[in-house]
């Protein structure tokens, strides 16, 4: 189950590098999605971003050295008690190695240590440091450190004007990447879950239930390894990648008119930052859309259902994954006018030709090994259309998609979805001709897009492990 953000208590960790700011954003990031935060700084990241910033954000006293906003003598042991998960964006090659070999000299490695629930770091730091063989090696041990998840720093354009890998998540990736983590890690009740330190044995039960204190480590240690989603790979490891349509498109009828539908691509957006959670490399094809993909995300910009198609088949050599998830119009007008239609108070008929069919054209390239999923919107027999949709289509998958319900949809962050397999097994032995495809339909649900987008990725993950 997807990690829920509502209600949860995160302590975010901020130390002295050039991408603190986005820390701000992200703390209001996680506020909107019902969080509670509060923060710790070091002193160097105090010169980067006045802790008044953080305290007034998070409407609480910073902990900072010496308790400078509010002097209480525990906060390096009451912050994590009260925290069901520890935050450190960005981690400096400093913390981050405090972190590795016990130093806890200023509240955020102070933190680090004295906390037993799950650690999420986000280290940020110029490439060369980034590749200098101690931070490797010490991010390779964190790595190794039970309850603690370091996340990817991606290449890119980085803060002091190089480009390189050593980038800090964007706030929006960050946030995606703790909703793909599993929901046990934080509120599991009544199971036994790591890592007690005799300093916080004594504590009262956590306000989310969780964290019973009393686990065996190796215990601990399979527990994690059994609820940890998708890490990220290796370093060394083929980096996989997904190719996204996203959006809605535009058919013109004349310069300033055009055909369209309500498509907002937050549902894209959520899969885009799934899949980069997930460690892939993405890349979306997107038609106007309202939502923004994260900063990580290669975007290819378009407007018509034929800009789309060919921008897809030009692009879906090189990825591992398709997803179809824009609102391709169907039907285009015939012929679209040089000059603005006139206003003439009689009938206009407009004549509207099929598009070109991306998904069904994108399965005829497909190549061994590759995966491909369809979107299907449908607001009356659903399960019929969809399914026929996916037999005609060939494709491996289709997310059936059915805004029916109050606040749902176009829009919004909940959906009701259904992901129906292609049954491949079943439709070999039957001589695999498409119409032999048979279908699972599993039961309708509502859910987060997050959740929506997690559903697609582990199905290209597992297909992908199964090619
Ligand atoms: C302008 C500037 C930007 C910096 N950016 C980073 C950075 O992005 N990552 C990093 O690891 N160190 C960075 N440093 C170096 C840290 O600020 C320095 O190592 C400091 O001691 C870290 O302290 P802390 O880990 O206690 O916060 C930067 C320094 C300066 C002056």
């Amino acid at each position: 189950m997807a990690m829920n953000l509502a209600g949860k208590k995160i302590l975010l960790g901020v130390s002295g590098g050039i991408a603190a700011y986005k820390s701000c954003e992200l703390l209001r990031l996680l506020q909107k999605k019902g969080a509670e935060v509060r923060v710790c700084m070091t002193e160097a990241a105090t010169q980067f971003v006045a802790p008044l910033t953080f305290a007034s954000l998070s409407k609480c006293p910073v902990y900072l050295k010496n308790g400078a906003v509010e002097a209480r003598p525990f906060q390096h042991i009451d912050f994590p008690r009260w925290a069901d998960l520890y935050l450190v964006v960005p981690a400096t090659a400093n913390v981050i190695g405090k972190f590795v070999y016990g130093i806890a000299d200023d509240p955020v490695s102070l933190c680090f240590m004295s906390c037993t629930g799950p650690r999420f770091i986000a280290p940020a730091m110029n490439v060369a440091m980034f590749n200098s063989p101690a931070v490797k090696r010490n991010l390779e041990t964190l790595r190794s450190f039970e309850n603690t998840f370091v996340m990817d720093s991606p290449a890119g354009e980085l803060a002091c004007g190089e480009v390189g890998k050593g980038r800090l998540l964007d706030p929006a990736e960050i946030v995606a990447y703790l909703e793909t983590r599993d929901e046990r890690l934080v509120t599991r009740e009544g199971e036994c879950l790591p890592l007690a330190s005799a300093a916080c044995a004594s504590s009262a039960t956590p306000s989310n239930g969780g964290h019973p204190r009393n686990a065996p480590e190796s215990q601990a240690a399979q527990y994690l390894q059994e609820t940890a989603l998708q890490d990220l790979p290796a370093s060394g490891e083929r980096v996989r990648r997904v190719l996204i349509t996203a959006g809605r498109t535009e058919e013109a009828i004349d310069p300033v008119r055009y055909i369209s539908n309500r498509s907002s691509g937050k549902t894209a957006v959520a899969i885009a930052a799934t899949f980069l959670a997930n460690g892939f490399d993405v890349s979306v094809v997107a038609g106007p859309m309202e939502a923004e993909f994260p900063g990580a995300v290669h975007v290819t910009k378009i407007k018509s259902a034929c800009d789309m198609h060919k921008a897809v088949l030009e692009q879906m050599k090189n990825a591992d994954v398709l997803v179809h998830c824009a609102a391709v119009a169907d039907y285009r007008p015939k012929v679209a006018a040089t000059e603005k239609i006139k206003d003439s108070r009689s009938q206009l008929i407009l004549e509207l030709e099929p598009n070109p069919n991306i998904l069904r054209d994108s399965v005829a390239q497909k190549r061994a090994g590759q995966v491909i999923i369809g979107f299907a919107l449908e607001t009356d027999h659903f399960k019929e259309h969809a399914a026929e949709k996916l037999k005609k289509s060939g494709a491996d998958a289709l997310l059936l998609n059915a805004p029916v319900a109050a606040n749902s949809g176009f829009g919004f962050d909940e959906v009701r979805y259904t992901l129906i397999r292609a049954n491949s097994r079943n439709a070999q032995e039957s001589g695999d001709s498409r119409n032999a495809v048979e279908v699972e339909i599993p039961e309708m649900k509502m859910g987060s897009k997050i959740d929506l987008a997690q559903e697609i990725v582990d199905f290209s993950l597992d297909q992908l492990k199964n090619a």
